[in-house]
C-alpha cells in the first residue's frame, strides 16, 4: 500500500532522512520509535507532503506522492494525521472541527456530515460534547475529537505523532484505548510513540529510527525482547531505566502511600510495568541489578524496592 524508497531530508545541510526504505501493507499498525531527533515526526510529514522530500520515491497504491504536479489535498486526505498537540479549530465546537473539512473539502452536504460526525463522536465517546469548544475539554477528549476529525475524511492511513506525549497520564489509556479499536477494525496506522506497551501490544511492526535510516524493523517481540543491533539494544534498555524512574517518581508522589491503590494508579502501574512483563530473564536480571544499585547508593528505601519489585511480579 506504501513503499518508501530511498527517502531523504535534509535541513540547512544536516541530513535527518538519510536513506528510508519502508513498506506498509493495508491494515498493518506500524510502531515508529527512536531517539529524540532521528526524524521520526519529519518521516511522518514527508509521507503526508507537509514536508518536501529531497529524494527517494513514496508510493501509495503504486501512484508516487513525490512527483511534480501531485495534488496535496488528495495526498493529504488519504493520510490522515493525529498531532501531538491536538490541532483543534479552538472557535469551533467539537461538531463543528469534526464536520468543517467534510464540508469545506470534499463538499459534503450539512446534514450528511452532522450525521457522519455524529457517528464517529459515539466511536470515540464524545457524542455528549458535540456543542463543547475545545477550551472546555480535557486534553484525552481534544485528542479523541482530533481522531474522529481526521476519521471524517475516510482516510485510507492514519498517521499519529506522539498522540499521547501532550496528555496527563491518567488520560493516556482513553485515546490508546480508541486507537487499539481501530487497530481492530484493521485501520492502517503508523504510530510515532514512547508508548512501549502500546507498541508491544497493538502493533504489527516497530520501526526503530536512528541514523537517518530505518536502524532495525521487527515484530514487537523482536524489538523490545530480542534487539540484535548495538543502538536499539542501548534504546530498549534506556526505556527499561526510564520506566524504572517512573514508577519510583510515582511511588515517592505517594500512590502506594496510603497502602492502597485505587483502579486509575493500578492502571498507571500496570502501564509502566507492561515493557517488563515480557523481557527474557536477561533484562529482567539487569533491570533487578539497576534497582539493588540504586537501593545501595540510598536513591530508594528498602520499602520501595519491595514495592517495585512487586510490582515487577515479585521478583
Ligand atoms: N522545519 C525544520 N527546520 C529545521 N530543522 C528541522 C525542521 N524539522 C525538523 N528539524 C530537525 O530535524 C531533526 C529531526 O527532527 P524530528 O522532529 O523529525 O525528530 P523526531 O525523531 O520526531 O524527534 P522527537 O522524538 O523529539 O519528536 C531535528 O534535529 C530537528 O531539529
Ligand atoms: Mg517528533
Amino acid at each position: 500500500m506504501i513503499a518508501v524508497s530511498h527517502l531523504r531530508k535534509s535541513f540547512g545541510g544536516v541530513a535527518v532522512l538519510k536513506d528510508v526504505n519502508v513498506e506498509i501493507a493495508k491494515g498493518e499498525v506500524v510502531s515508529v520509535v527512536g531517539p529524540s531527533g532521528t526524524g521520526k515526526s519529519t518521516f511522518l510529514r514527508c509521507l503526508n507532503r507537509l514536508e518536501t522530500p529531497d529524494g527517494g520515491s513514496i508510493l501509495v497504491d503504486g501512484v508516487d506522492v513525490t512527483a511534480p504536479g501531485t495534488d496535496l489535498a488528495t495526498v493529504r486526505r488519504k493520510m490522515g494525521m493525529v498531532f501531538q498537540n491536538f490541532n483543534l479549530f479552538g472557535n469551533r465546537d467539537v461538531l463543528g472541527n469534526v464536520t468543517a473539512a467534510q464540508c469545506d473539502v470534499l463538499g459534503v452536504p450539512r446534514d450528511a456530515a452532522r450525521r457522519k460526525a455524529m457517528d464517529l463522536l459515539e466511536r470515540v465517546g464524545l457524542a455528549d460534547r458535540a456543542e463543547a469548544l475545545p477550551d472546555e475539554l480535557s486534553g484525552g477528549q481534544k485528542q479523541r475529537v482530533a481522531i474522529a476529525r481526521a476519521l471524517a475524511m475516510d482516510p485510507e492511513i492514519l498517521l499519529f505523532d506522539e498522540p499521547t506525549s501532550a496528555l496527563d497520564p491518567t488520560m493516556v489509556g482513553e485515546v490508546l484505548a480508541v486507537i487499539k479499536d481501530l487497530a481492530k477494525s484493521r485501520m492502517t496506522m503508523l504510530v510515532v510513540t514512547h508508548e512501549m506497551g502500546f507498541a508491544r501490544d497493538v502493533s504489527t511492526r516497530v520501526l526503530y529510527m536512528d541514523d537517518g535510516v530505518v536502524y532495525e524493523e521487527g515484530t514487537p517481540d523482536e524489538i523490545f525482547n530480542r534487539p540484535q543491533k548495538p543502538k536499539t539494544v542501548e534504546f530498549v534498555g534506556r526505556i527499561c531505566l526510564k520506566q524504572a524512574r517512573d514508577m519510583l517518581r510515582l511511588l515517592r508522589e505517594g500512590i502506594l502511600s496510603d497502602g492502597r491503590v485505587d483502579e486509575i494508579e493500578a492502571q498507571m502501574l500496570l502501564r509502566l510495568a507492561e515493557p517488563f512483563e515480557r523481557f527474557g530473564d536477561a533484562k529482567m536480571n539487569l533491570i533487578v541489578s539497576a534497582l539493588r544499585q540504586m537501593l545501595s547508593d540510598g536513591v530508594i528505601s528498602e520499602t520501595e524496592s519491595q514495592q517495585i519489585s512487586a510490582i515487577l511480579g515479585g521478583v
